[in-house]
């Protein structure tokens, strides 16, 4: 199964630069949450961008994939280069963590998504990518603290 997670506010932002918008560290922990035993799949500025978080600790993942087309070598991850390969034929589970570009990507392949709705404008300059959510139904909602956390799985088509 392929999930995505990410935080969104109003307008769609995901990003400023290559950092988080906003701090809530309640979405940071439901992202912990759905994280720490998962095998992620990253873009390689997210993975820069986390890499000046958690220096030289370990990424807190069980495994982790990072997408470049360039050749890369990750002493923490493994690299994919064939993105599209990889996300059609892994059997692993799979949880995509960012950024934009792996975010719009991989989202054809989605099975399930966790969007954390921010209910506020920030500043910033990186969106998500439209996309026609009505593929997908909804499956669990909780509202706490300006945040909707809210699940979807992709409609099974009969055809
Ligand atoms: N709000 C959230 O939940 C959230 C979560 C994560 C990230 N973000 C934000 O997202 C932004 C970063 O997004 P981004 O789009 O700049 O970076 P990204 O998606 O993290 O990484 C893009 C990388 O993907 C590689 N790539 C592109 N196409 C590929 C393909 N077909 N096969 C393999 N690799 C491929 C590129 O490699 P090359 O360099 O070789 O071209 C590039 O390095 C930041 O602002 C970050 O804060 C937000």
């Amino acid at each position: 199964m392929i999930s995505m997670i990410w935080a969104m506010d109003e307008n769609w932002l995901i990003g400023k630069d290559n950092l988080l918008p906003w701090h809530y560290p309640k979405d940071l922990q439901y992202f912990k949450d759905h994280t720490k035993n998962a095998t992620v799949l990253m873009g390689d500025m997210t993975y820069q961008s986390l890499k000046t978080y958690y220096k030289t600790k370990p990424l807190p993942f069980k495994k982790s994939y990072v997408a470049n087309i360039n050749e890369a070598h990750y002493i923490d991850a493994i690299h994919v280069k064939d993105l599209f390969n990889f996300l059609k034929t892994t059997e692993e589970d799979i949880v995509v963590i960012g950024g934009k570009t792996i975010y719009q990507l991989s989202l054809p392949y989605a099975d399930r998504l966790y969007i954390t709705y921010v209910l506020k404008r920030h500043e910033g300059n990186v969106y998500f990518p439209s996309f026609d959510l009505s593929q997908f139904k909804l499956i669990e909602k909780i509202m706490e603290d300006g945040l909707i956390f809210a699940v979807y799985e992709r409609k099974t088509s009969w055809l």
